[in-house]
């Protein structure tokens, strides 16, 4: 097994994160119903037997009952949650009476939310809190006082970030007396900002990149886990119809199809697989809620792509070769 630096904290996490936004319903202010129950206790059970213990939530997916029907599977099987390593996220409001869509890093904001994710998971405590963007508002010392607390109440083991630059990171780290083991970022084959902020390192044909320097390498030295969102980019290079899409995709798609025959797995392996290949040994949080596609997510595991596939990849999704 591949070591995550995550298993330095946290040890026994699973190389895949399994991600709950599409638990519990949709997004909407109705009830959960049967349905969304029943859906969520057969992904889990199956994420499970497909041995991904890391469940990463936040305070708004389906507005909490992404959490609150996770809290029924832990409230029906108590047990269960030694099993599991469990990450939520604050620091993200919606609109609401006091104020619009707004961003909330302020130590009584992550105090609530936080005691608000143990009730609705139904859990005496968490094993990450993830600070899920960046406040423009946010001061370092107050978010350090929040944590110290959560960590002293026993309300949560370790701290994460997501979302954030290198910058932002050491910021907050300097003010506080524990380190943050993950940082979450949008890392895929459709948004390539990641890798080409580095390749294209003082050529003005970079000048439109929107990825800050040293984010990877910050999170490499300070032994963060960077785990990837939006990982299988909704399918579009694993199955997905792409006759509507660039000819750059459907290429992409059509090479990722031909590994996936050449390695006798899926094509959801080999997106996940190239990602898992780049040394700074990501962890991807796959989505899907579809059991099929979670297993076929699993099998980039035992995929080692050669170099010359990662850079036929990269190179067939950025469109054009390499500057
Ligand atoms: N930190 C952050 O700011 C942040 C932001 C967004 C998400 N996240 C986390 O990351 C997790 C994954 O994010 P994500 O959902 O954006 O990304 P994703 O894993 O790239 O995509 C999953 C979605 O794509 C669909 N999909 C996958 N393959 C498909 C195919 N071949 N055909 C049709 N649909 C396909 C899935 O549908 P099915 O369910 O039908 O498979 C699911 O809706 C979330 O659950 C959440 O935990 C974090």
């Amino acid at each position: 097994m591949k070591k995550l630096p995550i298993h330095q904290y946290l040890p026994g996490a699973s190389e895949l994160v399994y991600g709950c936004m599409g638990l519990g319903g949709n997004w909407n202010q109705d009830s959960l119903s049967k349905a969304d129950i029943k859906k969520a206790h057969q992904v889990v059970e199956h994420v499970l037997e497909a041995n991904i213990n890391v469940f990463d939530h936040a305070d708004i997916y389906q507005f909490g009952k992404a959490e609150q029907v996770f809290g029924t599977i832990l409230k029906d099987n108590p047990t269960l949650r030694d099993e599991m390593i469990i990450q939520s996220k604050c620091g993200i409001r919606f609109e609401d009476n006091s104020g619009p869509k707004r961003y909330d890093l302020s130590a009584q904001w992550i105090t609530e939310s936080t005691d608000q994710i143990l009730t609705r998971l139904n859990t005496q405590y968490l094993d990450v809190l993830i600070l899920h963007r960046p406040d423009p508002l946010m001061q370092a010392d107050e978010i350090a006082r929040a944590l110290s607390a959560l960590k002293a109440s026993g309300k949560v083991k370790y701290f994460g970030l997501s979302n954030m630059n290198s910058s932002q990171a050491s910021y907050i780290a300097q003010a506080i007396d524990q380190p943050f083991i993950i940082n979450q970022l949008e890392l895929s084959l459709s948004n390539l900002h990641w890798l080409e902020e580095g390749v294209y390192v003082g050529n003005p044909q970079g000048s439109h990149i929107n990825f800050n320097s040293h984010t990877l390498e910050y999170a490499r030295i300070n032994n963060m886990q960077i785990q990837s969102w939006g990982s299988l980019s909704q399918g579009l290079f694993c199955g997905r119809d792409v006759s509507g899409e660039s000819i750059t995709i459907q290429e992409t798609a059509k090479y990722v199809k031909t590994l996936a025959q050449q390695y006798a797995t899926s094509t959801e392996a080999i997106v996940l697989a190239w990602l898992m290949h780049h040394p700074a040994n990501i962890q991807p949080v796959i989505g899907s809620t579809n059991i099929e596609r979670i297993s076929a997510c699993t099998k980039a595991l035992s995929i080692n792509l050669t170099r010359e596939q990662w850079y036929q990849i990269y190179t067939l999704a950025r469109g054009s070769e390499l500057p």
